[in-house]
């Protein structure tokens, strides 16, 4: 299938076809997400975690970000992908927000882009739109600012917090965002929010009435063995498979069983002719 664009997206919205997104970190994960018909890839600054083995976001850098692009592009060379914007990238100026976009297009053939942030942020969006550069906008629970956040915690489930959301997603859409991701919020919100704006609306962890779901790839696998958000389905446990073969190496190994005769090279002149040497 040939990449989808933005107006893709948008088609979809219109005849209600939800989005199926996924993050990807690396050749082999993005080449299986084309494969398996994802419409979207997501390389998530969420790589900190799930493959640098961080706590968090913040150490990850823009040199992180964009050799794991690369990566991802070249396992996924027909499908749309929105390369994230790690901390530290956007949030000091309009003009390092823009450097820093641009570097995603020109240096790893990304799509668009992602930041987090709503009403702070607006000036940012508007910056790196104006540069040609699609957006995703991403609010609600925003890993980057977990520290001012007080944690990985749910957004907008009382009034205050559910407003300050409304504000965030108009900011968003206003700034010139193509799209927008809603991170950890009640479904309720997310409808609202839905039929509020016109742009796509996608979730994690923010229900399903909207225009499609973003799952973490180590999650749905099984392979992120530090924690499970609440809103993470399962869908193999793919660590399990992976050291349960490992170990059958080792034994393998030890045992002498590994490798057979069909794994090894044979000589292909006579025994004696090697034999002198
Ligand atoms: O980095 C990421 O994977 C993300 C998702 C958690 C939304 O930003
Ligand atoms: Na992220």
């Amino acid at each position: 299938a040939r990449r989808k664009s933005i107006l893709d997206l948008y088609k979809m919205k219109e005849q209600g076809e939800k989005l199926s997104w996924i993050t990807a970190y690396d050749y082999p994960m993005a080449s299986f997400a084309e494969q398996a018909g994802m419409d979207m890839i997501l390389v998530g600054d969420s790589l900190g975690m799930v493959v640098m083995g961080y706590n968090g976001t913040v150490p990850v850098t823009m040199d992180d970000c964009i050799s794991h692009c690369q990566s991802v592009r070249r396992g996924a060379p027909n499908t749309m992908i929105v390369g994230d914007m790690p901390f530290g990238a956007y949030q000091t100026s309009d003009e390092d927000a823009v450097r820093n976009a641009v570097r995603f297009l020109k240096e790893a053939d990304m799509d668009a882009i992602k930041l987090e942030g709503g009403v702070r942020i607006a000036s940012r969006i508007r910056a790196i739109t104006d540069a040609g550069i699609v957006v995703c906008g991403h609010i609600g629970l925003t890993p980057q600012s977990s520290g001012a956040l007080g944690g990985f915690k749910a957004q907008g489930r009382k009034i205050p917090g559910a407003k300050a959301m409304i504000e965030d997603a108009l900011a968003v859409q206003e700034a010139g965002a193509r799209m927008i991701l809603l991170e950890a919020m009640p479904p309720e919100l997310t409808a609202f929010i839905t039929e509020l704006l016109d742009i796509p609306v996608y979730s994690i962890g923010a229900g399903e009435p909207c225009d499609g779901q973003l799952i973490i790839c180590g999650d749905m696998l099984g392979m992120f063995q530090a924690f499970t958000p609440k809103f993470v389905k399962k869908y193999a446990n793919v660590a399990e498979v992976i050291i349960n073969a490992m170990k059958e190496y080792v034994t393998d190994v030890k045992e002498s069983k590994f490798p057979e005769d069909k794994h090894v090279y044979h000589i292909q002149d006579s025994l004696e002719d090697f034999e002198k040497l």
